[in-house]
């Protein structure tokens, strides 16, 4: 074994640097690292029968969170799970036809809302938690393990359009006349995710992510009541708990409003989309870690356009960034080309 591999083996370069500490290497992974464009992904998915099927099995769960990282070397794995599952366990349906994406019950009501079970939903969660515990023991030393749930917002604009929703505008038309049912719904899926994170921590997450998918519905004001208040609700929600661990939040284009996005919350680091230039991450990241924001479609595409937008990032300060995308991998993305993308990274 060389010096480099004794000092940095048990080192988590990400939790470093959420810890603003100097991480030995810079952090990286990717959002849907695990996913369609792995053939080995699409394999083991074929053997579970479904997606649903696959993130409820612990031992396939954990087998696809790993697959990444038998290619790639890098500082993280995330949960094989999804952001639906905590609202089918309030007991809303759900299902994935192929091609459409998920399909929800719709709550749009208040005696929908009051039937949702927000105290027994992270219970019925458990073989999320094993999937967890397998991949603690199964890590490598600096592999930092993140668990995730969606934000309340974006939870709750599934619920509401009963599945995916190119503009959402019944959830957003909802917001903006302050329904007092969408409210309440919300508060059932803050309350639920606490539970939820607070057991995936317990079972061995180190970090977690909470995704935002939907934060840029909203201008000043909504923005504050719900993007801001419902993660900050969350956040204080596992400190009082004692569970500790840091916090990324993906507020995925709330631009300019990063920094507040940071303040209000208190997470650790924020996930930057891919619009935000590079020179506005640079200054937020003197208030907070940033992450991010290669463009998935880049590393789609491959090429020196990917390779010029990879080595913007790398000027960030190493103490400062999480490399990652701006939104996860799609489907159709070469594996080769995530091979060079980690090839730069690892030669700064
Ligand atoms: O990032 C990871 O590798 C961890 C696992 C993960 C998945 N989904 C697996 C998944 C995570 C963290 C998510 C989060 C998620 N799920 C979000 C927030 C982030 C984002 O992408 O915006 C959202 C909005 C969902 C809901 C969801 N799940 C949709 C809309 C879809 C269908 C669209 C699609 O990409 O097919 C999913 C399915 C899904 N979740 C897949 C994976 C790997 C594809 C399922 C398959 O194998 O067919």
């Amino acid at each position: 074994m060389n010096f480099n591999e004794s000092e940095t083996e048990n080192r988590k370069a990400l939790l470093e640097v959420l810890d603003g500490r100097v991480p030995w290497r810079r952090p990286v992974w990717f959002m849907r690292q695990a996913g369609r464009y792995l053939p080995e992904y699409r394999q083991t998915r074929a053997r579970a029968g479904s997606f649903l099927d696959l993130c409820y099995d612990p031992v396939l769960a954990t087998e696809v969170t790993l697959q990444p990282l038998k290619r790639f070397d890098v500082d993280a794995a995330i949960l094989f799970a999804d952001i639906l599952l905590l609202p089918q366990a309030m007991g809303a349906q759900l299902s994935f036809r192929q091609n459409e994406g998920p399909v929800l019950d719709v709550v749009d009501d208040a005696a929908a809302v009051r039937r949702l079970d927000a105290d027994g939903a992270a219970a019925r969660l458990t073989p999320v938690y094993e999937t967890v515990a397998k991949l603690a023991a199964a890590l490598p030393g600096h592999v930092a393990l993140i668990g995730f749930c969606g934000a309340p917002w974006t939870v709750a604009s599934y619920m509401v359009e009963g599945g995916g929703s190119a503009e959402r505008l019944k959830a957003r038309l909802a917001a903006m006349r302050a329904e007092p049912w969408l409210d309440a719904l919300i508060d059932k899926i803050v309350a639920a995710s606490i539970d939820y994170l607070e057991r995936q921590v317990r079972a061995g997450a180190e970090a977690v992510q909470i995704f935002d998918t939907w934060a840029g519905d909203f201008g000043d004001g909504l923005r504050e009541k719900y993007v801001f208040a419902p993660i900050a609700r969350i956040v204080e929600g596992l400190k009082a708990r004692g569970v500790e661990v840091p916090v990324i939040g993906f507020a995925r284009g709330v631009g300019a409003a990063q920094e507040a996005f940071a303040r209000a919350t208190g997470v650790r680091a924020v996930g930057c989309e891919t619009p935000m230039p590079v020179a506005a991450m640079r200054s937020l990241s003197d208030a907070v870690v940033v992450q991010g924001n290669l463009d998935p479609l880049l590393v789609m595409a491959g090429g020196a356009a990917m390779e010029n937008a990879v080595r913007r990032l790398l000027a960030l300060p190493k103490a400062r960034h999480i490399f990652n995308l701006g939104h996860g991998f799609r489907p159709q993305t070469p594996v080769s080309h995530v091979e060079r993308v980690m090839e730069l990274v690892r030669e700064e």
